[in-house]
Protein backbone atom coordinates (compact mmCIF):
# COMPACT_ATOMS: atom_id res chain seq x y z
CA UNK A 1 0.00 0.00 0.00
CA UNK A 2 2.91 2.36 -0.44
CA UNK A 3 2.79 4.32 -3.24
CA UNK A 4 3.95 2.30 -6.63
CA UNK A 5 3.29 2.76 -9.94
CA UNK A 6 2.69 -0.77 -9.98
CA UNK A 7 4.76 -2.36 -12.03
CA UNK A 8 5.45 -5.40 -9.65
CA UNK A 9 1.91 -4.50 -7.43
CA UNK A 10 3.35 -2.09 -4.67
CA UNK A 11 7.10 -4.09 -4.54
CA UNK A 12 8.47 -1.37 -6.61
CA UNK A 13 7.82 2.00 -4.02
CA UNK A 14 8.13 5.33 -5.20
CA UNK A 15 7.83 6.39 -1.66
CA UNK A 16 8.35 4.67 1.91
CA UNK A 17 6.74 6.81 4.17
CA UNK A 18 3.15 7.33 2.86
CA UNK A 19 -0.14 5.44 1.55
CA UNK A 20 -1.03 5.42 -2.14
CA UNK A 21 -4.28 7.24 -2.62
CA UNK A 22 -5.40 3.73 -4.45
CA UNK A 23 -5.83 2.61 -1.08
CA UNK A 24 -6.70 5.51 1.29
CA UNK A 25 -5.05 8.14 3.79
CA UNK A 26 -2.13 8.09 5.98
CA UNK A 27 -5.11 9.20 8.19
CA UNK A 28 -7.18 6.19 7.18
CA UNK A 29 -4.06 3.76 8.42
CA UNK A 30 -3.81 5.11 11.48
CA UNK A 31 -7.74 4.45 11.71
CA UNK A 32 -7.08 0.73 10.97
CA UNK A 33 -4.27 0.34 13.55
CA UNK A 34 -5.74 1.71 16.00
CA UNK A 35 -8.77 0.17 15.57
CA UNK A 36 -6.71 -3.24 15.35
CA UNK A 37 -5.49 -2.90 18.49
CA UNK A 38 -8.68 -2.44 20.48
CA UNK A 39 -9.37 -5.61 19.21
CA UNK A 40 -6.27 -7.14 20.40
CA UNK A 41 -4.85 -7.20 16.24
CA UNK A 42 -1.19 -6.35 15.92
CA UNK A 43 -0.61 -4.91 12.12
CA UNK A 44 2.64 -5.81 10.32
CA UNK A 45 4.13 -3.78 7.30
CA UNK A 46 5.73 -5.43 4.61
CA UNK A 47 8.94 -3.29 4.04
CA UNK A 48 11.22 -3.40 0.54
CA UNK A 49 14.75 -2.47 1.40
CA UNK A 50 16.63 -4.58 -1.81
CA UNK A 51 14.85 -1.73 -4.85
CA UNK A 52 12.92 0.98 -5.03
CA UNK A 53 10.93 1.75 -8.15
CA UNK A 54 12.48 3.71 -10.97
CA UNK A 55 10.09 6.27 -10.44
CA UNK A 56 11.23 6.84 -6.73
CA UNK A 57 12.42 10.49 -6.83
CA UNK A 58 16.06 8.92 -5.22
CA UNK A 59 16.43 7.04 -8.23
CA UNK A 60 15.58 10.03 -10.76
CA UNK A 61 18.01 11.93 -9.00
CA UNK A 62 20.81 9.46 -9.30
CA UNK A 63 20.06 8.43 -12.70
CA UNK A 64 20.28 11.87 -13.99
CA UNK A 65 24.13 12.64 -13.94
CA UNK A 66 27.56 11.42 -12.51
CA UNK A 67 27.94 13.44 -10.20
CA UNK A 68 24.86 13.57 -8.71
CA UNK A 69 24.79 13.35 -4.69
CA UNK A 70 22.63 10.18 -4.92
CA UNK A 71 24.43 8.75 -7.57
CA UNK A 72 26.13 6.01 -5.13
CA UNK A 73 22.88 5.45 -3.40
CA UNK A 74 22.26 2.40 -6.41
CA UNK A 75 24.48 0.55 -8.09
CA UNK A 76 25.83 1.80 -11.56
CA UNK A 77 29.07 0.85 -12.85
CA UNK A 78 30.63 0.57 -16.58
CA UNK A 79 29.93 -1.65 -19.49
CA UNK A 80 32.52 -4.61 -20.63
CA UNK A 81 32.10 -2.54 -24.32
CA UNK A 82 29.70 -1.56 -26.25
CA UNK A 83 26.52 -2.97 -25.66
CA UNK A 84 27.98 -5.51 -23.07
CA UNK A 85 26.64 -5.73 -19.51
CA UNK A 86 29.04 -5.07 -16.85
CA UNK A 87 28.80 -9.21 -16.12
CA UNK A 88 26.49 -12.53 -16.34
CA UNK A 89 24.24 -11.76 -13.59
CA UNK A 90 20.71 -12.61 -14.52
CA UNK A 91 17.35 -10.84 -13.07
CA UNK A 92 15.52 -12.98 -10.82
CA UNK A 93 12.80 -12.33 -13.07
CA UNK A 94 14.31 -13.04 -16.10
CA UNK A 95 17.16 -12.21 -18.65
CA UNK A 96 20.10 -9.09 -17.47
CA UNK A 97 19.92 -8.03 -13.78
CA UNK A 98 22.03 -4.53 -15.60
CA UNK A 99 19.73 -2.15 -17.43
CA UNK A 100 21.91 0.56 -19.50
CA UNK A 101 20.88 4.27 -19.17
CA UNK A 102 21.68 6.60 -22.36
CA UNK A 103 21.77 9.03 -19.63
CA UNK A 104 24.66 9.03 -18.16
CA UNK A 105 26.06 5.83 -20.31
CA UNK A 106 25.99 3.48 -17.35
CA UNK A 107 24.73 0.47 -16.48
CA UNK A 108 22.23 0.07 -13.37
CA UNK A 109 21.78 -3.10 -11.19
CA UNK A 110 18.62 -4.73 -10.88
CA UNK A 111 17.53 -8.02 -9.02
CA UNK A 112 13.66 -8.17 -10.52
CA UNK A 113 12.18 -6.12 -12.81
CA UNK A 114 14.26 -3.24 -14.66
CA UNK A 115 11.84 -1.17 -13.22
CA UNK A 116 13.06 -1.58 -9.43
CA UNK A 117 16.52 -0.62 -9.23
CA UNK A 118 18.69 -2.03 -6.22
CA UNK A 119 19.84 0.42 -3.69
CA UNK A 120 23.40 -0.02 -2.75
CA UNK A 121 23.45 -0.84 0.99
CA UNK A 122 27.14 -0.09 1.28
CA UNK A 123 25.96 3.36 1.25
CA UNK A 124 25.36 4.55 4.73
CA UNK A 125 22.81 7.21 3.52
CA UNK A 126 20.57 4.80 2.25
CA UNK A 127 20.56 2.77 5.21
CA UNK A 128 19.93 5.99 7.46
CA UNK A 129 16.76 6.45 4.89
CA UNK A 130 15.56 3.31 5.07
CA UNK A 131 15.93 2.97 8.67
CA UNK A 132 14.18 6.24 9.13
CA UNK A 133 11.24 4.88 6.99
CA UNK A 134 10.73 1.87 9.38
CA UNK A 135 10.87 4.55 12.45
CA UNK A 136 7.87 6.20 10.89
CA UNK A 137 5.97 3.50 11.11
CA UNK A 138 6.95 2.41 14.28
CA UNK A 139 6.13 5.69 15.37
CA UNK A 140 2.93 5.03 14.38
CA UNK A 141 2.31 1.93 15.94
CA UNK A 142 2.84 -1.03 12.99
CA UNK A 143 4.00 -4.34 15.40
CA UNK A 144 7.34 -5.11 12.94
CA UNK A 145 7.92 -6.10 9.59
CA UNK A 146 8.09 -8.43 7.01
CA UNK A 147 11.73 -7.93 5.13
CA UNK A 148 10.92 -8.45 1.23
CA UNK A 149 13.63 -10.24 -0.39
CA UNK A 150 16.41 -9.47 2.23
CA UNK A 151 19.16 -11.89 1.05
CA UNK A 152 19.05 -9.87 -2.17
CA UNK A 153 20.44 -6.67 -0.73
CA UNK A 154 24.25 -6.77 -1.37
CA UNK A 155 26.16 -7.59 -4.22
CA UNK A 156 30.02 -8.57 -4.86
CA UNK A 157 31.97 -5.81 -5.18
CA UNK A 158 34.21 -6.85 -7.49
CA UNK A 159 31.85 -8.55 -9.98
CA UNK A 160 32.68 -11.73 -10.18
CA UNK A 161 30.36 -13.83 -13.16
CA UNK A 162 27.84 -16.10 -11.71
CA UNK A 163 28.76 -19.91 -12.10
CA UNK A 164 26.73 -21.19 -15.11
CA UNK A 165 24.34 -24.36 -14.24
CA UNK A 166 23.29 -26.82 -17.17
CA UNK A 167 19.95 -26.25 -19.10
CA UNK A 168 17.85 -23.15 -18.95
CA UNK A 169 15.30 -21.16 -17.12
CA UNK A 170 11.54 -20.78 -18.35
CA UNK A 171 13.05 -17.51 -19.93
CA UNK A 172 14.95 -18.88 -22.38
CA UNK A 173 17.90 -17.93 -19.93
CA UNK A 174 20.69 -20.39 -19.16
CA UNK A 175 20.56 -21.16 -15.28
CA UNK A 176 23.08 -19.57 -13.51
CA UNK A 177 23.36 -20.12 -9.24
CA UNK A 178 23.14 -16.93 -7.80
CA UNK A 179 26.52 -17.19 -5.40
CA UNK A 180 27.53 -13.31 -5.79
CA UNK A 181 24.17 -11.72 -5.69
CA UNK A 182 22.43 -13.37 -2.64
CA UNK A 183 23.53 -14.31 0.63
CA UNK A 184 26.50 -12.30 1.03
CA UNK A 185 27.88 -12.09 4.93
CA UNK A 186 27.07 -8.28 5.20
CA UNK A 187 23.03 -8.85 5.13
CA UNK A 188 23.33 -10.19 8.56
CA UNK A 189 24.76 -6.78 9.73
CA UNK A 190 21.69 -5.04 8.23
CA UNK A 191 19.49 -7.45 10.19
CA UNK A 192 21.82 -6.95 13.42
CA UNK A 193 20.81 -3.19 13.08
CA UNK A 194 17.10 -3.32 12.05
CA UNK A 195 16.39 -5.38 15.16
CA UNK A 196 18.26 -2.63 17.45
CA UNK A 197 15.81 -0.46 15.79
CA UNK A 198 12.87 -2.25 16.39
CA UNK A 199 13.60 -3.66 19.94
CA UNK A 200 13.49 0.53 20.94
CA UNK A 201 9.82 -0.13 20.31
CA UNK A 202 7.92 -1.11 22.89
CA UNK A 203 5.71 -4.32 22.55
CA UNK A 204 8.02 -6.63 21.09
CA UNK A 205 7.91 -6.24 17.30
CA UNK A 206 8.74 -8.58 15.01
CA UNK A 207 10.85 -9.04 12.24
CA UNK A 208 10.06 -11.78 9.42
CA UNK A 209 12.65 -12.24 7.01
CA UNK A 210 11.61 -13.25 3.25
CA UNK A 211 14.67 -15.45 2.35
CA UNK A 212 14.73 -18.24 0.15
CA UNK A 213 17.68 -20.09 2.22
CA UNK A 214 18.64 -23.22 0.68
CA UNK A 215 19.02 -24.85 3.75
CA UNK A 216 18.15 -25.10 7.82
CA UNK A 217 22.04 -24.30 8.60
CA UNK A 218 21.26 -20.58 6.29
CA UNK A 219 18.12 -20.43 7.70
CA UNK A 220 19.08 -20.87 11.09
CA UNK A 221 21.57 -17.56 10.14
CA UNK A 222 18.78 -15.48 10.23
CA UNK A 223 18.13 -15.90 14.14
CA UNK A 224 21.90 -14.30 14.82
CA UNK A 225 24.41 -16.02 16.38
CA UNK A 226 22.70 -14.34 19.46
CA UNK A 227 19.01 -13.99 18.84
CA UNK A 228 20.45 -10.51 17.57
CA UNK A 229 18.49 -10.61 13.84
CA UNK A 230 15.27 -11.96 12.64
CA UNK A 231 12.77 -13.56 15.40
CA UNK A 232 10.77 -15.10 12.89
CA UNK A 233 12.62 -16.82 9.47
CA UNK A 234 10.34 -17.79 7.16
CA UNK A 235 10.61 -21.55 6.15
CA UNK A 236 10.89 -22.36 2.47
CA UNK A 237 11.76 -25.13 3.19
CA UNK A 238 9.12 -26.26 4.15
CA UNK A 239 7.14 -24.49 1.98
CA UNK A 240 8.94 -26.01 -0.97
CA UNK A 241 8.00 -29.65 -0.08
CA UNK A 242 5.95 -29.88 -3.47
CA UNK A 243 4.67 -33.46 -2.74
CA UNK A 244 2.82 -34.52 0.47
CA UNK A 245 5.43 -36.92 1.80
CA UNK A 246 5.93 -37.64 5.24
CA UNK A 247 9.82 -38.68 5.18
CA UNK A 248 10.35 -35.16 3.65
CA UNK A 249 8.05 -32.61 6.33
CA UNK A 250 9.54 -35.54 9.33
CA UNK A 251 13.30 -34.50 8.43
CA UNK A 252 12.49 -30.78 7.45
CA UNK A 253 10.69 -30.67 11.19
CA UNK A 254 13.09 -32.13 12.76
CA UNK A 255 16.13 -30.33 11.54
CA UNK A 256 14.63 -26.72 11.80
CA UNK A 257 13.00 -27.39 15.45
CA UNK A 258 16.55 -28.04 16.82
CA UNK A 259 18.24 -25.94 14.77
CA UNK A 260 21.07 -23.98 17.19
CA UNK A 261 19.75 -20.45 17.43
CA UNK A 262 16.98 -22.11 19.02
CA UNK A 263 14.59 -19.77 17.56
CA UNK A 264 11.09 -20.34 16.70
CA UNK A 265 9.85 -22.18 13.33
CA UNK A 266 7.95 -20.07 11.02
CA UNK A 267 5.87 -21.95 8.49
CA UNK A 268 3.90 -21.22 5.71
CA UNK A 269 2.95 -23.16 2.70
CA UNK A 270 1.08 -20.36 -0.06
CA UNK A 271 1.66 -16.99 -0.41
CA UNK A 272 1.85 -14.05 -3.34
CA UNK A 273 4.82 -15.48 -4.96
CA UNK A 274 3.46 -19.55 -5.29
CA UNK A 275 1.01 -21.60 -6.14
CA UNK A 276 -1.93 -22.22 -3.63
CA UNK A 277 -1.68 -25.40 -1.03
CA UNK A 278 -5.09 -27.02 -2.60
CA UNK A 279 -3.86 -27.89 -5.88
CA UNK A 280 0.10 -28.03 -5.25
CA UNK A 281 -0.32 -30.97 -2.53
CA UNK A 282 -4.15 -32.01 -3.85
CA UNK A 283 -4.14 -35.52 -5.86
CA UNK A 284 -7.31 -34.66 -7.68
CA UNK A 285 -9.11 -36.59 -5.67
CA UNK A 286 -8.72 -35.92 -1.84
CA UNK A 287 -7.97 -32.03 -2.49
CA UNK A 288 -10.47 -30.87 0.02
CA UNK A 289 -9.19 -33.20 2.71
CA UNK A 290 -5.62 -32.84 2.04
CA UNK A 291 -6.36 -29.48 2.24
CA UNK A 292 -7.47 -29.65 6.03
CA UNK A 293 -4.27 -32.21 6.52
CA UNK A 294 -2.34 -29.01 5.38
CA UNK A 295 -4.28 -27.02 7.91
CA UNK A 296 -3.55 -29.39 10.96
CA UNK A 297 0.30 -29.84 9.89
CA UNK A 298 0.61 -26.06 9.64
CA UNK A 299 -1.46 -25.16 13.09
CA UNK A 300 -0.32 -28.44 14.88
CA UNK A 301 3.34 -28.53 14.54
CA UNK A 302 5.75 -26.45 16.90
CA UNK A 303 5.76 -22.80 15.03
CA UNK A 304 4.42 -19.51 14.00
CA UNK A 305 1.81 -20.18 11.69
CA UNK A 306 1.84 -17.68 8.52
CA UNK A 307 -1.99 -18.22 6.45
CA UNK A 308 -2.32 -16.70 3.04
CA UNK A 309 -5.79 -15.60 2.27
CA UNK A 310 -8.19 -17.80 0.78
CA UNK A 311 -6.47 -20.84 2.11
CA UNK A 312 -8.68 -21.24 4.96
CA UNK A 313 -11.56 -21.79 2.21
CA UNK A 314 -9.63 -24.08 -0.01
CA UNK A 315 -9.15 -21.63 -2.59
CA UNK A 316 -7.26 -23.22 -5.47
CA UNK A 317 -4.71 -21.79 -8.25
CA UNK A 318 -6.30 -19.58 -11.26
CA UNK A 319 -3.63 -18.97 -13.90
CA UNK A 320 -4.37 -17.42 -16.91
CA UNK A 321 -5.23 -19.20 -19.90
CA UNK A 322 -4.35 -16.38 -22.64
CA UNK A 323 -0.82 -14.80 -22.60
CA UNK A 324 -2.92 -11.18 -23.38
CA UNK A 325 -4.73 -11.66 -20.05
CA UNK A 326 -1.78 -12.08 -17.48
CA UNK A 327 -1.26 -9.15 -15.33
CA UNK A 328 2.22 -9.69 -13.89
CA UNK A 329 4.78 -9.13 -16.09
CA UNK A 330 7.27 -12.54 -15.67
CA UNK A 331 4.01 -14.03 -17.05
CA UNK A 332 4.26 -12.16 -20.36
CA UNK A 333 8.30 -12.79 -20.02
CA UNK A 334 8.30 -16.47 -19.58
CA UNK A 335 5.18 -17.25 -21.07
CA UNK A 336 3.56 -20.34 -21.65
CA UNK A 337 6.11 -22.25 -19.04
CA UNK A 338 6.16 -18.85 -16.81
CA UNK A 339 2.83 -18.08 -16.34
CA UNK A 340 3.39 -15.57 -13.66
CA UNK A 341 1.89 -15.27 -10.29
CA UNK A 342 -1.47 -14.06 -11.30
CA UNK A 343 -3.51 -17.49 -10.41
CA UNK A 344 -2.75 -17.00 -6.46
CA UNK A 345 -3.92 -13.37 -6.18
CA UNK A 346 -6.95 -13.76 -7.52
CA UNK A 347 -10.00 -12.00 -5.26
CA UNK A 348 -11.16 -13.39 -2.04
CA UNK A 349 -14.22 -15.19 -2.22
CA UNK A 350 -16.97 -13.96 -0.07
CA UNK A 351 -19.96 -15.74 -1.27
CA UNK A 352 -21.64 -16.75 -4.24
CA UNK A 353 -23.11 -13.54 -5.70
CA UNK A 354 -21.07 -11.53 -8.53
CA UNK A 355 -17.37 -11.42 -8.48
CA UNK A 356 -17.31 -13.66 -5.12
CA UNK A 357 -19.20 -10.33 -2.76
CA UNK A 358 -15.09 -8.95 -3.61
CA UNK A 359 -16.11 -5.54 -5.79
CA UNK A 360 -19.08 -4.10 -6.98
CA UNK A 361 -17.07 -2.18 -9.85
CA UNK A 362 -17.54 -3.36 -13.56
CA UNK A 363 -15.04 -5.96 -13.16
CA UNK A 364 -12.22 -6.97 -10.95
CA UNK A 365 -8.40 -6.80 -11.67
CA UNK A 366 -7.82 -10.95 -12.01
CA UNK A 367 -10.63 -13.25 -12.51
CA UNK A 368 -12.88 -14.54 -9.83
CA UNK A 369 -12.09 -18.52 -10.22
CA UNK A 370 -15.34 -20.19 -11.36
CA UNK A 371 -14.81 -22.52 -8.07
CA UNK A 372 -16.38 -19.33 -6.02
CA UNK A 373 -19.34 -20.93 -6.39
CA UNK A 374 -19.29 -23.36 -3.60
CA UNK A 375 -15.67 -22.28 -2.60
CA UNK A 376 -16.67 -19.20 -0.51
CA UNK A 377 -16.64 -17.65 3.62
CA UNK A 378 -20.71 -17.75 3.24
CA UNK A 379 -20.96 -21.22 1.83
CA UNK A 380 -18.55 -23.10 4.18
CA UNK A 381 -19.69 -21.43 7.29
CA UNK A 382 -23.29 -22.80 7.28
CA UNK A 383 -21.49 -26.08 6.67
CA UNK A 384 -19.63 -27.84 9.50
CA UNK A 385 -17.81 -30.00 7.32
CA UNK A 386 -16.41 -27.46 5.23
CA UNK A 387 -12.60 -26.86 5.03
CA UNK A 388 -13.41 -23.14 6.67
CA UNK A 389 -15.18 -24.77 9.67
CA UNK A 390 -12.19 -27.00 10.24
CA UNK A 391 -9.75 -24.00 10.29
CA UNK A 392 -11.67 -22.36 12.85
CA UNK A 393 -12.14 -25.66 15.10
CA UNK A 394 -8.09 -25.71 14.52
CA UNK A 395 -7.80 -22.29 15.87
CA UNK A 396 -9.88 -22.46 18.32
CA UNK A 397 -8.03 -25.71 19.86
CA UNK A 398 -4.95 -23.85 19.67
CA UNK A 399 -6.55 -21.09 21.50
CA UNK A 400 -7.33 -23.69 24.21
CA UNK A 401 -4.77 -26.07 24.27
CA UNK A 402 -1.24 -24.48 25.71
CA UNK A 403 0.60 -27.29 24.38
CA UNK A 404 -0.14 -26.96 20.81
CA UNK A 405 0.93 -23.41 21.19
CA UNK A 406 3.67 -23.56 22.97
CA UNK A 407 4.72 -27.24 23.79
CA UNK A 408 7.34 -29.26 22.53
CA UNK A 409 7.42 -31.00 19.68
CA UNK A 410 7.74 -34.67 19.80
CA UNK A 411 8.17 -36.58 16.80
CA UNK A 412 6.89 -40.30 16.84
CA UNK A 413 6.79 -41.82 13.59
CA UNK A 414 10.26 -42.92 13.10
CA UNK A 415 10.62 -44.34 9.66
CA UNK A 416 6.86 -44.63 8.48
CA UNK A 417 7.05 -43.56 5.07
CA UNK A 418 3.21 -42.23 4.50
CA UNK A 419 2.26 -41.52 8.44
CA UNK A 420 3.57 -38.00 10.32
CA UNK A 421 3.16 -38.22 13.87
CA UNK A 422 3.83 -36.19 16.44
CA UNK A 423 3.58 -34.75 20.26
CA UNK A 424 2.96 -31.44 21.55
CA UNK A 425 4.16 -31.38 25.95
CA UNK A 426 4.29 -28.79 27.47
CA UNK A 427 5.96 -29.71 31.21
CA UNK A 428 3.34 -29.63 34.37
CA UNK A 429 -0.78 -28.93 33.57
CA UNK A 430 -2.41 -29.15 30.62
CA UNK A 431 -3.34 -32.15 28.27
CA UNK A 432 -0.55 -33.72 25.94
CA UNK A 433 -1.78 -33.53 22.21
CA UNK A 434 -0.94 -36.14 19.85
CA UNK A 435 -1.30 -35.70 16.06
CA UNK A 436 -1.53 -38.09 13.15
CA UNK A 437 -1.45 -37.47 10.10
CA UNK A 438 -2.16 -40.32 6.77
CA UNK A 439 -0.13 -38.40 3.99
CA UNK A 440 -1.18 -41.74 1.55
CA UNK A 441 -4.50 -42.51 -0.24
CA UNK A 442 -4.92 -45.95 2.20
CA UNK A 443 -5.97 -47.09 5.47
CA UNK A 444 -2.89 -47.21 7.47
CA UNK A 445 -2.67 -48.92 10.40
CA UNK A 446 -0.31 -47.55 13.41
CA UNK A 447 0.76 -48.31 16.80
CA UNK A 448 2.98 -46.30 19.51
CA UNK A 449 4.39 -46.59 22.89
CA UNK A 450 4.23 -43.05 24.37
CA UNK A 451 5.59 -44.29 27.26
CA UNK A 452 9.50 -43.83 26.07
CA UNK A 453 8.12 -40.22 25.85
CA UNK A 454 7.50 -40.20 29.50
CA UNK A 455 3.67 -40.11 28.54
CA UNK A 456 1.60 -42.26 30.47
CA UNK A 457 -1.83 -42.70 28.79
CA UNK A 458 -2.62 -45.50 26.36
CA UNK A 459 -5.85 -43.73 24.75
CA UNK A 460 -6.32 -40.64 22.82
CA UNK A 461 -9.66 -38.67 23.31
CA UNK A 462 -10.05 -37.33 19.53
CA UNK A 463 -10.17 -33.54 20.07
CA UNK A 464 -10.72 -32.88 15.84
CA UNK A 465 -10.48 -35.55 13.55
CA UNK A 466 -11.73 -35.82 9.84
CA UNK A 467 -13.16 -37.39 7.50
CA UNK A 468 -15.90 -37.38 9.71
CA UNK A 469 -15.82 -36.33 13.18
CA UNK A 470 -14.18 -36.57 16.23
CA UNK A 471 -15.70 -40.08 17.91
CA UNK A 472 -15.11 -41.93 20.87
CA UNK A 473 -11.46 -42.57 22.35
CA UNK A 474 -8.85 -44.94 20.66
CA UNK A 475 -6.07 -46.94 21.81
CA UNK A 476 -2.97 -45.89 20.67
CA UNK A 477 -2.05 -49.09 20.34
CA UNK A 478 -4.26 -49.78 17.73
CA UNK A 479 -5.29 -47.06 15.08
CA UNK A 480 -6.36 -47.37 11.33
CA UNK A 481 -6.17 -44.34 9.84
CA UNK A 482 -8.66 -43.48 7.37
CA UNK A 483 -6.80 -41.85 3.71
CA UNK A 484 -5.32 -38.18 3.95
CA UNK A 485 -7.20 -38.75 7.71
CA UNK A 486 -6.30 -36.31 10.72
CA UNK A 487 -6.59 -37.31 14.46
CA UNK A 488 -5.80 -34.49 16.91
CA UNK A 489 -6.50 -35.41 20.20
CA UNK A 490 -5.73 -35.74 24.17
CA UNK A 491 -3.83 -38.29 25.82
CA UNK A 492 -5.26 -40.17 28.94
C1 LIG B 1 9.41 -10.77 -2.93
C2 LIG B 1 7.92 -10.58 -3.05
C3 LIG B 1 7.55 -10.65 -4.50
C4 LIG B 1 8.24 -9.53 -5.23
C5 LIG B 1 9.76 -9.59 -4.99
C6 LIG B 1 10.42 -8.32 -5.41
O1 LIG B 1 9.82 -12.02 -3.34
O2 LIG B 1 7.25 -11.52 -2.27
O3 LIG B 1 6.17 -10.57 -4.68
O4 LIG B 1 7.98 -9.60 -6.59
O5 LIG B 1 10.08 -9.76 -3.63
O6 LIG B 1 10.10 -7.27 -4.54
Amino acid sequence: MYPSPLVDFGYDISDYTSIDPLYGTLADFDRMVSEAKKRNIRVIMDFVPNHTSDQHPWFKESRSSRTNPKRDWYIWRDGKGPGQPPNNWQSWFGHSAWKFDSTTNQYYYHHFYTEQPDLNWRNPQVRKAMYDAMRFWLDRGVAGFRIDAVSRLFEDPNLHDDPILPGKNAYGDPNIAHKYTDNLPEVHEVLREMRRIVDEYPGNPVLISEADEPNITELTKMYGSNNDEVQLPMDFQIADVNRLSAPDFRQLLNEIDRNAAGGQPHYFFSNHDQPRQWDRYGDGVHNDQIAKLIAALLLTTRATPLMYYGEEIGMRTTDPVRKEDVQDPIGKIGWPQEKGRDGERTPMQWDASKDAGFSKAEGTWLPVPPSAANYNVNAESHDPGSILSFYKRLLSLRRSEAALRDGLYQPLSGEDPFVLAYLRKKPGNGNTIFVVLNMSAQFRKVRFDLERYGVRGKVVEPLISAPGSAGRPLSISDLNIPPFGILIGAVH
